[in-house]
């Protein structure tokens, strides 16, 4: 005849008395999928990565260098995204690769000095490509320079030109 309920008690089982916070069993699940879903994510980026183009971003080969006003006659003009010099010069416009011929270093315009350097080992060059001293076995080439329709400068570092080959404008 005891119906009296204890408040603490009251429709529980004695598994829920007992472990009113988390039991062992509960914990280790929950650690085991935690464990689970962070192998199961780590298995779908390296699948993703996997299946998705190695693809290598690189400059156009061709590209716009602007207007011809942009460059003074008798100046030097380094582009650095394009690593290519826009040279004008009374004849004309021409574009030089900045690559050094002996190992690929990119050179330098100096002004002081009117001549391209290179800062590896030493070559030097005039600023129509041709060497001067140091181990580049080749002058820097010329690349094609053209006018776009709407009177812009365009360069295609596919195309080689001889070096007198100039742009008149
Ligand atoms: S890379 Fe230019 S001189 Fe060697």
């Amino acid at each position: 005849m005891s119906d009296i309920k204890h408040p603490s008690s009251a429709g529980e089982t004695p598994a829920e008395q007992r472990g009113k916070g988390i039991t062992r069993r509960d914990f280790l699940n929950e650690v085991t999928l935690g464990a689970l879903g962070i192998a199961g994510l780590g298995s779908v980026v390296v699948t993703y990565q996997y299946f998705s183009p190695n693809v290598l971003f690189e400059p156009a080969m061709t590209f716009r260098a602007g207007s011809p006003d942009l460059y003074p006659e008798n100046s030097v003009s380094f582009l650095q995204d394009q690593q290519v010099y826009i040279v004008r010069m009374a004849e004309g416009f021409y574009a030089v690769s900045a690559v050094c011929t002996h190992l690929g270093c990119i050179t330098q315009w100096k002004p002081d000095a009117a001549m391209i350097a290179c800062p590896c080992h030493g070559s030097k060059f005039r600023r129509d490509g041709t060497k001067i001293e140091g181990p580049a076995p080749r002058p820097l080439p010329h690349f094609a320079i053209s006018l776009t329709a709407d009177g812009e400068l365009l360069v295609d570092k596919l195309q080689v030109v001889k070096p007198t080959q100039v742009l008149k404008v």
